[in-house]
């Protein structure tokens, strides 16, 4: 099996080098060209896209990394997590900063919430992956700075379907791509659900993901500037578990005391 001109034998090397090296540095390069074009392609559709359509384009285009993940090839998972967290890093390093903070305080609030081990292992690799359909934007910022009623607001919607619909061919990802399915159900996408209704743990990446974003500066929409109490009103707006919003005042506490 190859993927391009990259063999499996390729791949092995990849994983066992240190990061910078040319394979792994070539894994990245086709890997983000790859996000790319699927968001060119996707964004061509505008509005309306439906679920099993951005399905089966993600399955055509991201097809022999999801073989890669499901396979032996790579080595382990770590080295296949390990190599889309550093293209993301390589090419997005604002998005790989919010995954690192998402991902540390997913880590502390299901230890003080005491999610079972498994539930825990699946919400730690939901917030490693939630965000690296994001590497296919450079095309859209190109063309608009996000507003609340652009168009292009509903595109940019097309980076939790590709993380999403890349997580569910992943067998080892399909309990954390069931956590990412929820995340932004506050914004009515890909599903429009109460929040109350959403698994703690769909909660927990939810309102981490959303405190991350307010309170840290994104390169695609007018940053408000540090705003706590704004912060924590939104998030209490949504009416998550008791459990889930006392843990957002905890860190919001946290960062306002630093
Ligand atoms: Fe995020």
């Amino acid at each position: 099996m190859t993927v391009g001109r990259l063999s499996i034998k390729a791949f092995q090397t990849v994983t066992r080098s240190p990061l910078g090296s040319v394979p792994r540095r070539r894994f990245e390069e086709k890997f983000v060209a790859r996000l790319l074009s699927l968001t060119a392609n996707l964004s061509q559709q505008l509005v309306g896209l439906s679920r099993e359509m951005t399905g089966t384009v993600v399955r055509q285009r991201l097809g022999e990394f999801i073989d890669l993940a499901n396979g032996s090839a790579v080595g382990s998972r770590e080295d296949f997590i390990s190599l889309v967290e550093s293209t993301v890093r390589r090419f997005n390093q604002a998005t790989a900063e919010h995954q690192d903070r998402v991902r540390e305080n997913c880590v502390w609030a299901a230890d003080s919430i005491g999610l079972p081990n498994q539930t825990r292992a699946a919400l730690v690799l939901a917030a490693r992956f939630h965000d690296f359909g994001k590497l296919g934007w450079p095309l859209i910022m190109k063309e608009v700075r996000i507003g609340r009623s652009n168009p292009w607001r509903e595109i940019i919607k097309t980076h939790l379907l590709i993380s999403l619909h890349f997580m569910e061919e992943i067998e080892w990802l399909g309990a954390a791509a069931q956590i990412v399915y929820f995340n932004h159900a506050h914004d009515g996408y890909p599903v429009d659900c109460d929040p109350t209704k959403m698994p703690l743990e769909a909660q927990l990446l939810s309102a981490l993901d959303s405190v991350d974003g307010m309170i840290h500066p994104r390169g695609y929409r007018r940053y408000q500037g540090l705003n706590f109490d704004y912060t924590l009103r939104k998030i209490r707006e949504r009416g998550y578990d008791p459990q889930v919003y006392a843990l957002v005042c905890e860190i919001i506490q946290q960062y306002a005391s630093q």
